[in-house]
């Protein structure tokens, strides 16, 4: 099959587009590497079509688009406490850059697009694990985007007949998660932090939870996603059904990394939800989907890619500096 992996510089995307690769499907990524970084493509770059531009220019999607039988969207302004501090750029890459998305992926005929939505759409729930049937009140501007891109692809299956799969992921950690910026992935950042030497920052009182997924088992519902017979028109849980503090990870965390990770507390986040828990019911009926990647097996590998990528980084500054 030929896939257009948007976004596929990034975290998820490059993780997605190496397993794509090793299946032997046809890629082609269009990502305006915001985020995501060439060297994230390094594995599968002599295999793929990398273009750099906006999923906000139309005439890029329309010609990133064709050809494709299937879109993965994973293109996005992906955090939270940036989206309440600039709502206009979120709304502009998630609402603008996905209805392009689906304009563009319904005129070049392309049977299927997989979204990546978030459990964000949920906001503040009461009632663990989450259900999909769950009322979506989202509590901050990347919520509402991540709402309206779901909203729009339904539409878009009913009026066009375009194929459409909105994936509810939780937090997804692993490696490649970038944690060079404020807006990073909370177990980027702590892996960052352990390997520096620094102390880690908690906001609020670290008793928050979160559904952590590993990346790997994040790339296998993508993949099972994209053929599934049964899921087109549904948004599906990808979590583990499971959650954990930011306290007990970091003490996890400690005893995998053997270093200390004893985190100072600041105040807690505007947009900030507390709990998280995905129930994954409907995701392994729909798609067959199994996190076959614990949470302990996950940080462990993430950890030893931090520790990897630091060595080869330290080779290549030294191996600059000599020649
Ligand atoms: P990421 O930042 O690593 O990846 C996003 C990619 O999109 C980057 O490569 C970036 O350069 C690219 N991009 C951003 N704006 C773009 C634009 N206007 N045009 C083209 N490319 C653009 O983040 P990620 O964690 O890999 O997230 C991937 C998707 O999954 C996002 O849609 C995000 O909202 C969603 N998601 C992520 C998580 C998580 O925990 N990481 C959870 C729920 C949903
Ligand atoms: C994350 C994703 C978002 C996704 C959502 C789904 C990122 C950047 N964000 O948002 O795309 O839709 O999951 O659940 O991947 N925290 C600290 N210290 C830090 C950083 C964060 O204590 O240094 C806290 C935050 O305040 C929050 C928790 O850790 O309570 C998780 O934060 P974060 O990793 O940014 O994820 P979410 O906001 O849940």
């Amino acid at each position: 099959m030929r896939y257009l992996v948007t976004g596929g510089a990034g975290f998820i995307g490059s993780n997605t587009v190496d397993e794509l690769v090793r299946r032997g499907h046809e890629v082609v990524v269009l990502d305006d590497l915001s985020t995501g970084k060439v060297e994230n493509l390094s594995q599968a770059s002599a295999k793929i079509k990398l273009m750099q531009n906006s999923i906000t220019n139309l005439d890029a999607v329309r010609e990133a688009c064709r050809a494709a039988d299937c879109v993965i969207h994973l293109a996005a302004q992906t955090s939270v406490p940036r989206s309440v501090k600039d709502p206009i750029e979120t709304n502009l890459a998630n609402v603008d850059g996905t209805l392009n998305v689906l304009v563009a992926a319904r005129d070049a005929h392309v049977k299927r697009v997989v979204f990546a939505s978030s459990c964000a759409v949920y906001g503040k729930t009461s009632e663990l694990p989450i259900r999909e049937s769950a009322a979506l009140a989202p509590i901050s501007p990347y919520g509402v985007s991540k709402q309206v891109g779901e909203a729009y692809g339904r539409v878009f299956q009913e009026l066009y007949a375009l194929e459409f799969v909105a994936l509810r992921y939780f937090n997804v950690f692993g490696p490649r998660q970038d944690p060079g910026s404020p807006y990073s992935g909370v177990l980027s950042v702590f892996n960052a932090a352990l390997l520096e030497g620094t102390q880690p920052t908690v906001f609020g009182d670290g008793e928050q939870s979160r559904d952590f997924v590993y990346v790997g088992n994040v790339v296998e519902a993508i993949l099972l996603a994209a053929e599934a017979k049964r899921a087109p028109g549904l948004a599906i849980n990808i979590g583990t059904g499971n959650r954990c503090t930011l306290n007990q990870t970091l003490a996890l965390l400690e005893k995998i990394t053997g270093r200390p990770a004893r985190a100072k507390y600041a105040p807690p986040r505007e947009g900030d939800i507390r709990d998280s828990q995905a129930d994954i019911a409907l995701a392994q009926d729909i798609l067959g989907y199994h996190p076959r990647i614990g949470f302990e097996e996950g940080l462990s590998l993430t950890w030893e890619w931090f520790c990897a990528a630091r060595n080869a980084s330290n080779r290549t500054s030294v191996h600059g500096r000599l020649e």
